[in-house]
């Protein structure tokens, strides 16, 4: 089969490899479809030579081991996939042996695969953020309706992929939300939920947040974290607030912010390394969230639900071509030349 590789030049190409083998608790999916994530260009750049590569594919069931328990998974299925890649074994190939209850939701009739590949590591990873107990552990919206809550947060960076699930997520759990993100991207922001839209350029941020807020919000979710960005959003907080994001930083650049600030990393909680340890994430101690691999697993089937019910927007996508087009994407997604949109490529 066909599977992409990092070469000796850090650049990626496709390459032959053997169709994986079938474990008896696995799925073997024929991928049709992939999403690019930023997280793709970063493990090209640190993981080894050789390896395998991508972390996000959509496909359909073509086999099912013998110890995967009977009614979760059918052979014709599609299912959307979040994997982490390593040596042997990546999102960006023909196939992909999937261990049954690895983060994988089933997608319905009424979603596309191109939009179901948006889904996988940014939706867990808004619910991870959101509702993880260790995180902003705020109350999830009820499964068949609409919740409600008195609380406010500000989603920071709300274009990106991640923030398009995160404003969705917290709309429906019932919160205001104030968000920000280019100019040209506040209609977007508008449609997902949003209450309040801000350019996270404006000099006074911080303080048109604070004052949309009466003072201050209960929780941050920053979609950006770097360049000062989350300096700035935890400054929005309410004394008791509670804040995370999405990439590591320096406590001590938080201040007394840092005992209400805690990162979320989607990796290191899914069910293939859910984990009672603390994580170290380039650095950055992690706190453990061993109740998360259950979190994945209700949002598993409330992913599948509410693309049934038409009730999820996903990411806008744009058509990137085939697997020998990825390198390209690459390039383009570190260059920061995606602004609400994500690149998806067929297989
Ligand atoms: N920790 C985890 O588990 C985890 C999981 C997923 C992603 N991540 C990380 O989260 C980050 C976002 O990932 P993603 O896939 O959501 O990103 P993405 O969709 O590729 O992000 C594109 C968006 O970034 C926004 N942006 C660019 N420069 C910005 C700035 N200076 N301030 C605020 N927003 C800016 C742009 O907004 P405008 O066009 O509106 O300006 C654009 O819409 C990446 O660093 C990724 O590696 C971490």
């Amino acid at each position: 089969m066909r599977a992409l590789i990092i070469q000796d030049d850090r650049a990626v190409k496709v390459e032959e490899r053997p169709v994986p083998t079938l474990q008896s608790h696995d799925f073997l999916l024929r991928v049709t479809t992939l999403g690019l994530n930023p997280t793709d260009f970063k493990s090209v750049g640190a993981n080894p030579i050789g390896a395998r590569v991508g972390s996000d594919c959509v496909g359909i069931v073509e086999e099912v081991g013998s110890d995967v328990p009977s009614g979760k998974v059918a052979k014709g299925q599609r299912r959307a996939l979040l994997t982490r890649p390593n040596q042997e074994r990546g999102a960006f190939a023909e196939y992909i042996a999937v261990k049954w209850d690895e983060e994988n939701w089933l997608v319905p009739d009424e979603v596309t695969d191109e939009q179901a590949a948006t889904t996988p590591v940014p939706a867990y990873t808004a619910v991870l953020g959101l509702f993880g107990k260790t995180r902003l552990a705020l109350p999830q919206p009820p499964r068949n309706g609409q919740g409600s809550s008195d609380k406010t947060i500000y989603v920071h960076a709300g274009s990106t992929s991640v923030g398009v699930y995160v404003i969705q997520l917290a709309k429906m759990a019932g919160l205001r939300v104030i968000s920000s993100s280019s100019e040209h991207n506040w209609p977007l922001l508008r449609k997902l939920g949003a209450d309040e839209v801000l350019d996270y350029r404006d000099s006074d941020l911080v303080e048109k947040v604070k004052k949309l807020a009466n003072g201050g919000v209960d929780a941050v979710y920053d979609c950006f974290t770097e360049g000062g960005a989350l300096q700035k959003s935890v400054e929005t907080l309410k004394p008791d607030g509670r804040a995370t994001c999405i990439l590591p930083y320096d406590p001590a650049s938080l201040g007394k912010r840092a005992e209400q600030t805690e990162a979320t990393m989607v990796y290191s909680m899914t069910s293939q390394a859910a984990s009672d340890e603390a994580t170290d994430f380039r650095g950055l101690k992690l706190k453990a969230d061993p109740s998360s691999f259950q979190l994945f697993s209700e949002w598993t089937e409330r992913f599948h639900e509410l693309g049934k019910a038409g009730k999820l927007q996903f990411v806008r996508t744009v058509d990137g071509g085939s697997l020998e087009d990825v390198q390209a994407g690459l390039e383009k997604l570190k260059a920061g030349k995606l602004s609400g949109e994500k690149l998806v490529y067929k297989v």
